[in-house]
C-alpha cells in the first residue's frame, strides 16, 4: 500500500516537473492593447479567409491581426472535446500525435469561392501541424486557391511548412510566415513583420495568380 502511494506521488511529481519545463519553455507571452490598424494602411489581398485553431490565444491574436490588416473574415476552428490543462496537456497531445488519430471538429469553412486568398494558422505541437489543423486539412480541399499557412511556436517549428504543403490538397501555397516567441512579445515587432509579410504577399499576387 505504502509502496503504491510512493508510486503515485513520484508519478504525479514527474508529471509536474515535466508540464511546468515544458510550459516555461514552449509558452508564449500574450499581446494586449495593440493599437488600432489605421484605415489608410490596409493592405488589398481581395477578399481574404483567416481560419485558425489557437489554444493558448497566439495564434488568435495574430489571426486577428491578419484579418484586421487586411479587413478579413475570422474562421475560429474548435474541437468537440477539449484538451486538458496543463501539465496534461502536454502528454494528451503526445499520446494523439503518436496515435495518429485526429479530434473531431465542431465546424469547417463548406466554401471558398468568395475568397482570394485563405490564411491558416495553427500552433506547433511537437515539431509539427497542431492535430486540429492536421484534422482540418484532412477534410478541405482548397480548390485551387491561394493558401497561405502561417505558424505559431515558442522556437522551433521543425516539419510545420512540409506537412502543411503535404497535407493541403489543391492549395497554391503561398509566402508562409512562423512567428516565434521573441517576435509575439515586442507588439510593435510584431506589427510590422505582419505588415511586411502581407505587403510582400500582397506584391507577389499576380504571379502566384498565375501558377
Ligand atoms: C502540446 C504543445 C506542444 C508544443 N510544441 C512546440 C514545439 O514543438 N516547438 C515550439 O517551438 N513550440 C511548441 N509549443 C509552443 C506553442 O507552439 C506556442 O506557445 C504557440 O504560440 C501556442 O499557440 P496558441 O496560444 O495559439 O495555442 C507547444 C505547445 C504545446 C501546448
Amino acid at each position: 500500500m505504502m509502496k503504491r502511494k510512493v508510486l503515485f506521488a513520484s508519478l504525479f511529481l514527474a508529471i509536474a516537473v515535466i508540464g511546468w519545463f515544458a510550459w516555461s519553455a514552449f509558452s508564449v507571452p500574450r499581446q494586449r492593447d495593440m493599437r488600432v490598424f489605421p484605415e489608410a494602411e490596409r493592405i488589398d489581398l481581395g477578399n481574404t479567409l483567416v481560419v485558425f485553431y489557437s489554444l493558448g490565444g497566439t495564434t488568435k491574436e495574430i489571426a486577428g491581426r491578419i484579418a484586421e490588416m487586411t479587413c478579413g473574415t475570422l474562421f475560429e476552428l474548435e474541437t468537440e472535446k477539449s484538451y486538458p490543462a496543463s501539465p496534461m496537456l502536454y502528454l494528451s497531445v503526445w499520446r494523439e500525435q503518436k496515435s495518429g488519430k485526429l479530434p473531431e471538429l465542431k465546424k469547417i469553412p463548406s466554401d471558398y469561392s468568395s475568397f482570394d486568398v485563405v490564411f491558416v494558422g495553427s500552433p506547433v505541437w511537437f515539431y509539427t501541424l497542431s492535430a486540429p489543423i492536421r484534422a482540418f486539412l484532412s477534410q478541405s480541399d482548397f480548390q485551387g486557391k491561394i493558401v497561405v499557412p502561417f505558424s505559431t511556436q515558442g522556437g522551433n517549428f521543425g516539419d510545420f511548412f512540409t506537412c502543411f504543403e503535404k497535407e493541403a490538397r489543391s492549395a497554391k501555397i503561398a509566402n508562409s510566415m512562423d512567428f516565434s516567441r521573441s517576435t509575439a512579445r515586442d507588439i510593435s515587432a510584431l506589427d510590422e513583420k505582419i505588415a511586411a509579410w502581407l505587403n510582400e504577399l500582397r506584391d507577389n499576387l499576380p504571379r502566384k495568380l498565375e501558377i
